[in-house]
């Protein structure tokens, strides 16, 4: 009964519009399954469809061709807009909330400090990370995979980019995170938005997470101020000056970039990881592979960015993690004037909602596409990270606003690979028991793991 209602298209619109049930629309879908959700309807009805979502909806758009218009060819005028307003009492407005002049401003500010150049000098900041991490897993004991992987990879963050440690507030700093990320993805596809001034758990949770986070980051910057400069992004963002006015950036914009940084650049990375050891748990002669590779080229040292080039096994592995399960599986864009796409007429402001997810998963451009193959990087699927005009790979978004973080978080996945290759291989217990878990980003649960000799 329920799939029969679902799947009912409304044939007055040119655009299939997928109802769900009265009042609700696909709400109880998309909170229950949103990418299996979105891609089963993606393959009934083709990469171009809206999803009622109670009172409004979605226009998802998943076609590459589509998605070159949006991401590159006109990215000025598909903005944000109030597309990011659920995280932007977390992020306020952070660079990936931002758009027009005032992004583009923030975004020069930033880039050196994620330039490849600048990056391979953070090279062995992050295999010293990695092998401080592994300390705690010794062979022979058990782990949770996401949680080791969100450790590591939030010390490489606080390390590499603020040069700093949280070591005193490491639990506070991890509730807080894992709370708002789960706030985010439980409330994206609720058809009620209560107010968050509300006295309600959830939303008292939610604040004291961002005053907490808030609290960690003013005294890193404290701790700066107090102390020596250290060339990392910390200090680039203190040393901004806005070229007409020769003004610093405003205390409440440091603090949104670096809370941005913080969030954005840990939980992806951490959910890459976590995603390629879920595969290789299932596919061991890939992690067989990749660590004679590694073995081959480094057998008693740790990696460095000289040899990401030199490591196509491996980078192919995390590029296929990144394909089946992209962290950031779904963003958004709306225009604030009617458009058309593919000569269908849009609505002015209309969420446009874009799924790497979806798109990964095509089986136009990928061929058996639910099955993990690293060997389809290795044939000749361009290694790419986003920002060119292929567009039917795009875990790190596209154009301009393409990820500032991408070759950082490739960096750190191969030289976390690395160590690993060095130490030991995670085995899932039960990998037919992971799931996905939808937060701010597309994690997994139920990745309890033995920590096995090679
Ligand atoms: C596997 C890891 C990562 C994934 C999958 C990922 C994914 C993405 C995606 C899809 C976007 C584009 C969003 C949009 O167009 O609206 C984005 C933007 C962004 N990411 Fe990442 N990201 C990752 C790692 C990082 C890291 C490590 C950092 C920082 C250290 C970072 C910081 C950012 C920032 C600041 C933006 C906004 C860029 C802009 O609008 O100019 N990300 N990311």
């Amino acid at each position: 009964m329920l799939v029969g209602m679902l799947t009912a298209i409304d044939v007055r619109s040119k655009i299939p519009e997928v109802r769900g049930l009265p009042g609700i629309g696909c709400v109880p879908w998309m909170l229950r399954d949103g990418p299996g959700f979105l891609l089963r309807e993606a393959r009934t009805h083709g990469p171009l469809f809206r999803v009622k979502l109670g009172p409004g909806g979605l226009l998802v758009v998943a076609h590459p061709r589509d998605l070159r218009v949006i991401l590159h060819d006109q990215a000025k005028d598909f903005v944000r807009g109030n597309t990011v307003d659920l995280v932007r009492p977390l992020l306020g407005n952070g660079l990936p909330l931002s758009d027009g002049d005032f992004w583009l401003k923030q975004r020069r500010t930033m880039q050196p400090a994620f330039n490849r150049g600048h990056i391979a000098l953070l090279a062995e900041k992050m295999a010293a990370v990695c092998e401080r991490r592994l300390a705690d897993i010794p062979v022979g004991s058990t782990t949770d995979v996401h949680r080791f992987f969100t450790h590591l990879a939030r010390d490489v963050i606080v390390e590499t980019m603020f040069s700093d440690s949280v070591a005193s507030e490491t639990d506070r700093l991890d509730e807080a995170f894992s709370a708002v990320s789960e706030f985010a993805g439980s409330r994206a596809f609720s058809p009620v938005k209560v107010p968050l001034e509300w006295p309600l758990p959830s939303n008292t949770r939610f604040r004291e997470a961002i005053s907490t986070i808030d609290r960690v980051v003013a005294s890193i910057v404290k701790r700066r101020r107090d102390g020596e400069c250290k060339g990392d992004l910390l200090d680039a963002l203190l040393d901004a000056v806005d070229p007409e006015t020769g003004e610093a950036m405003a205390p409440e914009h440091l603090r949104d970039e670096l809370v941005t940084i913080f969030f954005a650049g840990h939980e992806t990375t951490a959910n890459m990881l976590t995603w390629a050891w879920v595969e290789l748990s299932s596919h061991p002669e890939w992690s067989h592979r990749m660590r004679d590779e590694i073995l081959a080229l480094a057998p008693d040292r740790a990696l460095d960015a000289n040899d990401l080039p030199n490591l196509p096994i491996t980078n192919a592995v995390l590029r296929e993690a990144l394909r089946l399960h992209p962290p950031a599986w779904i963003f958004a864009r709306q225009r604030l004037e009617p458009c058309t796409i593919r000569g269908f007429d849009v609505r002015a402001r209309e969420v446009l909602l874009l799924s790497p997810y979806v798109t990964h998963r095509l089986e136009e451009f990928w061929p058996d596409p639910d099955t993990f193959d690293p060997q389809r990087f290795l044939d000749g699927n361009p290694m790419t990270l986003g920002g060119g005009r292929e567009m039917h790979y795009l875990p790190f978004g596209a154009g301009p606003h393409v990820c500032i973080g991408n070759f950082f978080a490739i960096t750190e996945g191969v030289i976390a690979m690395g160590a690993l290759a060095r130490h030991a291989r995670l085995a899932i217990i039960e990998p037919s028991r992971v799931r996905s878990v939808i937060a701010a980003t597309l994690t997994a649960g139920n990745t309890a793991a033995r920590v096995e000799r090679w």
